[in-house]
């Protein structure tokens, strides 16, 4: 009889497929094969990375994560992004002889994507020495977190850490020997909560923090009021570049894939209540009303709710309508807007999810009692059921669900994360006193810079002022074209 045995490798695991001549022995060979595939994969998704060793191919061994065997894998993830990225793969041409963070440590906590990695990647282009954690324990991808070890950044991050693996993963980046960090590149505020808690000696070498998310915003003012924020702080996520596209338009291309991808239900006809109507709950609401959702809409801020009355939703408090929606999604960035008092009064096939940062949205403890089951039915999906049989589906276990469950658009994250890159090269490179002990937007001009860097992708053609016009308008004709405190209107005054 002859044989040959063929390795395939397929994401985590390595199927081998036997291919017989021999149609007697078929099944049994097959099922040996079978037994050794799926012992091989499992004995090595069971090991904690803490406990593995893992070196890359230069033997390099200062990272922790799934795989490393995935690196290949997650190489072409992190091309393909590149792709859709045109800003950083510019600001690395046209930086590549002036190295403008040279010397810069930047310690990183973010979504762990191929998205990310070119921006990790980029940063290193631009001269600086990295070390990387995941800001959520769902979103890393692991095979582009192998491909960064690979490539010889300190990443200690893999989907599905338990609580002690994502603080364990940020003190490795923040305790390295010979190693201190000058920058911090925080989503989320955790990185930074962290150092202040653990090691806040670190503080005297920070030139400075970046901050991406509103929550992260939120918790660098509570420092700031109480009098604790010792360093410079960009908060980018109020950039115009990170909150009107990211916000926006990444929850907007990514919320239906999310609920799709974990329970491949049909949208049009449903009836969704989006609690928070800032730039997250205005994408996900667009979204999901373009495909013929019914959607009822929460808020608290009269000005938010007015907007969205004026877009068509249905302004409503949770308690009025959640008898009878199908979905319930929360965007709200805050704490326990879906409580035990929600759950009891939903119908039995209800989905819960949250586009929101923290896992805060959705009470979940409210759910952890004797009479309901929980139930896993797929990756990130649970059946919670109670004592007559109704179900609620809770997705990505309360945390967000784009991010755990779809992809988001490179396009977008390029925009944003060419908004950090350039915040921190400009923190780096201020000269002393031009940031205090204060939270800044990124300048103007700036954002008009990361703006002009992705508008060749569609062509487009900008219109130069004429001396005359830049004078009427009392501007300079190269910009800034408008003043801090504008607005940039509504993006979908049509649906
Ligand atoms: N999923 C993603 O890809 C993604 C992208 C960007 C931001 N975020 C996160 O999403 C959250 C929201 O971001 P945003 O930019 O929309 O913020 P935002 O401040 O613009 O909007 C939040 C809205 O929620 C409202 N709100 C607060 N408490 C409420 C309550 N109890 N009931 C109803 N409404 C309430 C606020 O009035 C506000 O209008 C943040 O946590 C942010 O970090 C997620």
């Amino acid at each position: 009889m002859t044989y040959c045995l063929l390795s395939i490798k397929l994401l985590e695991w390595t199927v081998f497929v036997l291919i017989c001549d021999g149609s007697v022995r078929r099944s049994q060979t097959l099922g040996l094969v079978f037994f050794m595939a799926v012992s091989n994969a499992s004995s090595e998704d069971e090991l904690s990375p803490q406990n593995k060793e893992q070196k890359n191919s230069k033997g390099f061994s200062d990272f922790c994560i799934k795989n490393i065997k995935q690196a290949d894998f997650g190489r072409k993830e992190i091309e393909i992004a590149q792709q859709e990225m045109p800003a950083l793969m510019i600001l690395r041409k046209r930086t590549a002889g002036e190295k403008p963070l040279a010397g810069a440590n930047v310690v990183g906590c973010t979504h762990i994507t191929a998205q990310t990695a070119v921006l990790i990647e980029t940063l290193s282009a631009l001269g600086a020495q990295c070390r990387w954690s995941a800001c959520n324990i769902f979103s890393t991808q692991n095979a582009v977190a192998a491909a960064l070890a690979e490539g010889g950044i300190s990443v200690f991050a893999w989907k599905g850490e338990s609580e002690d693996d994502f603080w364990w993963c940020i003190d490795q980046c923040v305790a390295a020997d010979r190693w201190q960090p000058n920058l911090i590149l925080d989503d989320g505020g955790d990185m930074t909560h962290w150092i202040y808690k653990k090691h806040p000696a670190l503080f005297k070498k920070l030139k400075g923090i970046v901050e991406e998310s509103v929550t992260g915003v939120y918790r660098l003012y509570q420092l700031s009021k109480k009098g604790k924020l010792c360093i410079p702080t960009m908060n980018v996520n109020d950039s115009v570049t990170k909150q009107k596209f990211d916000n926006l338009y990444c929850c907007k291309e990514s919320i239906v894939d999310g609920l799709k991808r974990t329970t491949d239900v049909m949208i049009g006809g449903k009836q969704v209540v989006v609690c928070g109507y800032g730039e997250v709950g205005k994408g996900s609401c667009a979204s999901l009303k373009a495909l013929g959702a019914i959607v009822y809409v929460t808020e608290v801020d009269p000005i938010c709710a007015l907007q969205a009355c004026m877009d068509g939703f249905r302004v409503i408090t949770l308690t009025e309508i959640i008898r009878q929606v199908d979905m319930v999604i929360t965007c709200t960035g805050n704490k326990n807007i879906v409580g035990r008092e929600h759950f009891d009064k939903m119908k039995s096939g209800c989905i819960v999810c949250n586009m929101g940062h923290s896992n805060t949205e959705i009470d979940l403890t409210s759910l952890q009692t004797t009479e309901l089951k929980w139930q896993r039915v797929r990756p990130h999906v649970d059946h919670i059921i109670w004592p007559d049989g109704k179900r609620v589906i809770l997705l990505a276990e309360g945390r967000l669900l784009n991010l755990s469950c779809s992809t988001v658009p490179s396009f977008v994250l390029s925009i944003t994360a060419t908004t950090q890159a350039l915040a921190l090269i400009e923190l780096y490179n201020a000269p002393d006193g031009r940031y205090n002990q204060d939270i800044y937007l990124l300048p103007k001009k700036m954002d008009e810079y990361v703006a002009s860097l992705h508008l060749p992708t569609f062509d487009a053609h900008l219109t130069e002022l004429t001396d005359d016009q830049a004078k009427y308008l009392g501007i300079s004709k190269y910009g800034p074209f408008k003043p801090n405190y504008y607005r940039y209107g509504k993006a979908f005054p049509h649906i």
